[in-house]
C-alpha cells in the first residue's frame, strides 16, 4: 500500500476541527496522516491536542509590522522544509499571501462556517441570524488568492432554529464541520479530490456545486 498522504494542518485556536482530523486519520487504513501541526499563535489550544496526539508542532508568529507578504515567505520556507501533500487550514486566521496560495495552488484546503459564498470573513452566525437565514452551515473549499471564494468540495446544512442563540447554532455548525472536513481530507488523500480549471473535481467529473452531506448519507 502507498504512504497515506501527509497533511499540514494550520491553525490559530481552540483546534477542534483538527481533533476531528487526527481522529479519522486513526481509522484503519486511512488515506491521510496529520504529519505536523503549525500555529501562528503560541496560545493555541490546538496546540496541546497535537502535542498529546504525539504529532510535531511549530509556532511561526507575526512579528509586529511583519506584513501579509513576508508571513507568506516564513510560511513558504516552512511548508518546503515540511514538504507535506497537502495543506489543511483548521482555523486558521490569517489572511495567505496570493503569492503563497499561488505556489501551492490546488493543495490548499479551508473549512468555514458558513454557507459560501453566502458570509465569507468573520462572524458568519451572527450574520445569517441577523438576515433571518432559515438555513445556514458549513464549506470545505479549495483556497485561492480571493478570501474564502475558492471552489467549494461539500457543505453540510442544518435549520436555524426559531429564537437560536449564536452560540448554539456555532457549536451545531461546528458539529457538522467536524463530519465534512476529514471526509474532503480523505478524498484528496485517496486521490479523488482535486483542483483544476478553477473548479473542484471528484473520482474525474466536475463539481458544478459542492456535494452535500445529508445528500451523501441519504445515498
Ligand atoms: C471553525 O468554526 C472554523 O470553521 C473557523 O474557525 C473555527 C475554528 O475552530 N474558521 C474560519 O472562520 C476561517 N475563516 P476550531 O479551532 O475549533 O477548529
Amino acid at each position: 500500500m502507498s504512504d497515506p498522504c501527509s497533511v499540514l494542518v494550520l491553525i490559530s485556536g481552540r483546534g477542534s476541527n483538527l481533533r476531528s482530523l487526527i481522529d479519522r486519520s486513526r481509522d484503519p487504513g486511512s488515506a491521510y496522516r496529520v504529519a505536523a501541526v503549525l500555529s501562528d499563535r503560541a496560545d493555541a489550544g490546538g496546540l496541546a491536542i497535537a502535542a498529546q496526539a504525539g504529532i510535531e508542532t511549530e509556532v511561526l508568529e507575526s512579528r509586529p509590522g511583519t506584513d501579509r507578504d513576508a508571513y507568506g515567505r516564513a510560511l513558504a520556507a516552512t511548508i518546503t522544509r515540511r514538504a507535506p501533500d497537502l495543506i489543511a487550514l483548521a482555523g486558521f486566521m490569517r489572511i495567505l499571501s496570493a503569492g503563497f496560495v499561488a505556489a501551492h495552488a490546488g493543495r490548499i484546503l479551508n473549512i468555514h462556517p458558513s454557507l459560501l459564498p453566502k458570509y465569507p470573513g468573520l462572524h458568519t452566525h451572527r450574520r445569517a441570524l441577523a438576515a433571518g437565514d432559515a438555513e445556514h452551515g458549513a464549506t470545505v473549499h479549495f483556497v485561492t488568492a480571493a478570501l474564502d471564494a475558492g471552489p467549494a468540495v461539500i457543505q453540510a446544512r442544518l435549520a436555524v432554529l426559531a429564537g437560536e442563540a449564536e452560540e448554539r447554532l456555532a457549536a451545531r455548525v461546528l458539529a457538522l464541520e467536524h463530519r465534512i472536513y476529514p471526509l474532503a481530507v480523505r478524498w484528496y488523500g485517496e486521490g479523488r479530490l482535486a483542483c483544476r480549471d478553477g473548479r473542484a473535481w471528484l473520482d474525474d467529473q466536475p463539481l458544478a456545486e459542492p456535494l452535500r452531506l445529508e445528500c451523501l448519507e441519504a445515498a
